[in-house]
């Protein structure tokens, strides 16, 4: 390794990264269930017991602060109590947050009825934010990126990325490592990317679902050269990861000794990689430290972060 492990953790302290992208809050209500309702054939969940927890890219900020390193969070949400609850809970956990309000928006919850430890029904809060909202995002993050040491992006698919080609080639532009977790079928979004990581289906979706190793290869390879991406990372749950670069591919296996929740893993594994990145690392350094941290990470129950000390145990 170039840089010493003991030097690793004052690198990581050091270290700032920006991360930009579609913040949730998950929302839990525990409660029993003693009658149907008389409106309708539905159980009624008397509420016990409410958690919350940070999701998405706001998840993946957690991830990255974690390690060490300064985070700053770009979002867009909306002008309402979920948006308050996001800003005291990112200032509880020291992740510095801009947020984008758009009075328009709701901004993303997920909200969970659990009675008798099943889960009733998720109700989803979400629509698309304004493009004056995400505009003045943009003029934030070319405000802040000069001062980061990588930029990650976290896509959920909610709208909140619509100038990420832009951002991309700011990013770039300015020498900055740009990792992203990406969603959907177009890949084009993320050209010039230093690295993307997919999980197998969302590869699937761009590249068709493969027979073999040698046909993945192949198929990653000419994506990177089409969309000039640095690097691919595969995640691939329990069967590891893959990562391709420009000198070939390398794949190692998964690490987990208990699989208890594996939601999750995915925001640790990038936030792992942004954070080593930042610190100095390269992909190839970090590759197996981030699969070690997606390890750990399914072993604790709901979206979960790990520690310096946990990682380097
Ligand atoms: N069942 C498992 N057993 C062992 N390791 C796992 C398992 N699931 C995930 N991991 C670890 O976590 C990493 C990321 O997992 P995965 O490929 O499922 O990401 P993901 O689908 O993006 O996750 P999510 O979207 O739920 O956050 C894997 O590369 C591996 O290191
Ligand atoms: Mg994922």
């Amino acid at each position: 390794m170039r840089v010493l492990a003991t030097d690793l953790k004052r690198r990581l302290q050091a270290a700032r990264v920006l991360v930009v992208g579609d913040a949730m809050l998950d929302r839990y209500l525990f409660g029993d269930v003693e009658r149907i309702s008389p409106e309708a054939p539905v159980p009624v969940v008397r509420v016990r017991r409410e958690e919350e927890r940070l999701g998405g890219a706001a998840n993946v900020a957690l991830n990255v602060k974690a390690l060490g390193p300064a985070v700053t969070l770009i979002t867009a949400v909306g002008n309402d109590e979920p948006a308050r609850r996001l800003e005291s809970l990112l200032q509880a956990c020291a992740v510095e947050s801009l947020l984008g309000r758009d009075p328009k928006l709701y901004t993303c919850v997920k909200l969970r009825v659990i009675g008798r430890s099943q889960q009733l029904v998720r109700v989803d809060f979400e629509n698309q934010p304004d493009h004056e909202v995400l505009s003045g995002l943009l003029s934030d993050f070319i405000r802040i990126v000069p001062r980061c040491d990588a930029v990650l992006f976290s896509d959920y698919g909610k709208g909140g990325l619509t100038h990420i080609p832009k951002m991309i080639e700011i990013a770039r532009g300015a020498g900055k490592p740009v990792l992203v977790d990406p969603k959907g079928g177009d890949y084009g979004r993320y050209a010039g990317a230093t690295v993307i990581t997919p999980n197998r289906s969302e590869l699937a979706q761009v590249i068709g679902a493969w027979q073999s190793e040698e046909q993945l290869l192949e198929r990653v390879q000419r994506l990177r050269r089409e969309q000039r991406l640095a690097a691919l990372l595969l995640t691939r749950s329990e069967e590891g990861m893959s990562l391709f670069d420009d000198e070939g591919h390398v794949r190692i296996d998964a690490q987990a000794r208990e699989v208890f929740d594996v939601t999750g893993a995915g925001d640790t594994v990038i936030g792992t990689l942004a954070a080593l990145l930042a610190a100095g690392l390269t992909l190839r350094e970090a590759m197996p430290i981030a699969n070690r941290a997606g390890g750990i990470v399914v072993g604790k129950f709901g979206t979960a972060t790990v520690s310096y000390e946990e990682l380097f145990a």
